[in-house]
C-alpha cells in the first residue's frame, strides 16, 4: 500500500497512481438518524483523524437520499461517493443520477459496475465503460468493480472475465483519466465467503500487469467481498492490495473503523 496523498483533497489529475483508500458502500440501507449517529461517531473518533491525516482515503457511499446528512461531516476526514451514476449528463431517465448531481451533493467519488447493478440492472461492460466516462468528465473519481461468479471461477475463467470487464472501461477513457478499480467476486459479496489472501491477491496482480501493459501508469485496486474487521489486516498486509470496499461492515463505525485502523496507518 502507498499512501501519498495529502488529506487536501488534490484533483484527479494530480492524485498519485496508488492510494490506501477504504471505502464504505451502504447499498440499501441507513436512515437519516443512523447516518447522523454514524458520522458523527466517525469523526469523534481519532483513528479517523489519524488514517485520513497520514494519506487514507476514507469514503462513504451512502444511498443518494442520505448524501445530504453526510455532507457537513465530510471533507476533513472523510469523502463522499455516489453508489451508481447514469452515463448521460441529463435526460428523461427517471430514477437515474447523474455524475455531475452527485458532484452538486458533495461527491468525489462513484462505484460504477458494481455486480447488484450488473446483476439486477442489466448493465453490460460498455455501459459501466460509459459511466466511467462519464463520471470522469464530471470530475469524479469512479471507482470501477468487477468480478467473476462462482460459476465462472469455478470454469477457470477469472482472469478472462476480470480483463475484459476492465478492457470495456480502458477502451472508453484516455490513459491519463485515472480511476479506481476493485475486485468483487460475486461469490465473496455478502457472502461471508471472503477470497483468501491468495485469491485475492492472484488476481490483483493480474489486474494490475494488465493494466500498467495498456496504460504505463498505476491503479489503486480495493478488494471487495466479505472484509471485515478480523479479515481485514491480512488482506491488506498483502503488496497488491491497496484499500477495500465495504459493503456490510461499514454500515457501523465500529466495524468500519476497524477496517481502517487495519490498514496500518
Ligand atoms: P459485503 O462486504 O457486504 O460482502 O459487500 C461487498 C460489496 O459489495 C461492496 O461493494
Amino acid at each position: 500500500m502507498t499512501s501519498q496523498q495529502q488529506p487536501s483533497h488534490p484533483s484527479v489529475s494530480q492524485q498519485s497512481s496508488r492510494q490506501t483508500i477504504i471505502a464504505g458502500n451502504w447499498k440499501m440501507f441507513g436512515t437519516a438518524e443512523s447516518t447522523r449517529a454514524f458520522a458523527e461517531e466517525m469523526v469523534r473518533d481519532p483513528r479517523l483523524a489519524h488514517a485520513s491525516g497520514n494519506g487514507v482515503g476514507v469514503v462513504i457511499c451512502p444511498p443518494t437520499p442520505l448524501l445530504h446528512v453526510l455532507r457537513p461531516f465530510c471533507g476533513t476526514f472523510f469523502e463522499l461517493g455516489g453508489q451508481d451514476c447514469h452515463q448521460n449528463v441529463n435526460g428523461a431517465f427517471t430514477g437515474d443520477v447523474s455524475a455531475g448531481m452527485l458532484v452538486d451533493a458533495g461527491c468525489r467519488y462513484v462505484i460504477v459496475g458494481h455486480s447488484e447493478r450488473r446483476r439486477y440492472h442489466h448493465e453490460t461492460d460498455d455501459v459501466v465503460a460509459q459511466k466511467t466516462r462519464a463520471a470522469l468528465s464530471a470530475g469524479l473519481t469512479p471507482i470501477v468493480c468487477v468480478g467473476e461468479t462462482l460459476e465462472e471461477r469455478q470454469a477457470e475463467q477469472t482472469a478472462d472475465v476480470v480483463l475484459r470487464q476492465l478492457d470495456v472501461v480502458l477502451q472508453a477513457v484516455s490513459p491519463d483519466q485515472q480511476f479506481v478499480l476493485a475486485y468483487e467476486p460475486v461469490w465473496a459479496i455478502g457472502t461471508g465467503l471472503v477470497a483468501t489472501v491468495e485469491q485475492a491477491g492472484e488476481v490483483h496482480q493480474i489486474l494490475r500487469k494488465f493494466y500498467r501493459q495498456r496504460v504505463s501508469n498505476d491503479i489503486t485496486i480495493l478488494y471487495g467481498g466479505s472484509v471485515n474487521a478480523t479479515n481485514a489486516k491480512e488482506l491488506l498486509a498483502h503488496s497488491d492490495i491497496d484499500g477495500a470496499l465495504v459493503g456490510g461492515a461499514s454500515l457501523e463505525s465500529r466495524s468500519f473503523l476497524a477496517i481502517v485502523e487495519a490498514t496500518g496507518v
